[in-house]
């Protein structure tokens, strides 16, 4: 799976990159995160990549011309244009079943807004697939490109240690509830125990434990789920 990274602070992705699941996947070779500048796609002298708004108010626009022609070149560059994210929080709001879509495709295109947001004319000219993070607003598409970057890079075979893991999560596998409750050493502490039946080994009452678990904190926590 690749992702190219369209941004104006490519140093941020540096410490994302480079540690732990992520690192490792990127050197067996089954992750590829390629970074671009959009402000190499500027030609004045000054490398302008925003400008005030039409009409007033506060803050700056990021300009439709380096954006769209970064984007369109980045895109050439590969026999696939791949699939382009444009980071929002106008767009639908990422869950898991976004996430596994995503995954089904070879490359993904990030775009990552900045300011007071995207001329208007970029989303139009390049009709992009726009993911939103939630209900709130961060300073910049950079957190929201990771967060699409790591959880469709655990759908990858092989990215995870263990391919079974990603199925039992929260929000996966064929119901879509929230993950049992999990425990390891110690036994008790604190004077809480674990439950009893995860010491016993008996795999068939372990699994209906953790259906049944399953099933209960989603009704608690996340009725909507169960709808
Ligand atoms: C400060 S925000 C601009 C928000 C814009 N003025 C608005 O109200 O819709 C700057 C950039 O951060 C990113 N961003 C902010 N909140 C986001 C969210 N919830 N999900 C995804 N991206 C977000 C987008 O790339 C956005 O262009």
């Amino acid at each position: 799976m690749r992702f190219d990274v369209l941004t104006l602070f490519p140093e941020i992705f540096a410490g994302f990159t480079g540690q732990s699941l992520l690192a490792k996947a990127i050197e067996r070779g089954l992750i590829d995160v390629r970074l671009h500048n959009i402000r190499d796609w500027t030609d004045d002298k000054h490398h302008t990549v925003d400008d005030r708004p039409f009409g007033g108010g506060p803050g700056m626009v990021l300009k439709v011309e380096p954006v769209v022609e970064c984007v369109e070149e980045v895109r050439r560059r590969d026999d696939d244009p791949g699939h382009l994210v444009m980071l929002t929080p106008q767009g639908r709001t990422l869950n898991q079943a976004i996430v596994e879509e995503l995954a089904g495709h070879r490359r993904i295109a990030l775009l990552c807004g900045r300011y007071e947001g995207f001329d208007e004319r970029i989303r139009v000219l390049l009709e992009p697939d726009e993911i939103s993070m939630g209900d709130f607003i961060l300073n910049g598409g950079e957190v929201a490109a990771m967060a699409v970057i790591e959880s469709v890079s655990r759908l990858i075979p092989g990215v995870l240690g263990d391919e079974d893991s990603s199925v039992s999560d929260s929000f996966s596998g064929p119901e879509r509830l929230l993950e049992f409750a999990q425990y390891t050493r110690p036994r008790e502490y604190r004077g809480l125990e674990v439950p009893p039946v995860l010491l016993g080994g008996d795999h068939q009452a372990i699994a209906r434990w953790r259906k049944e678990d399953s099933r209960q904190r989603t009704r608690c926590r996340r009725d909507d789920l169960l709808k």
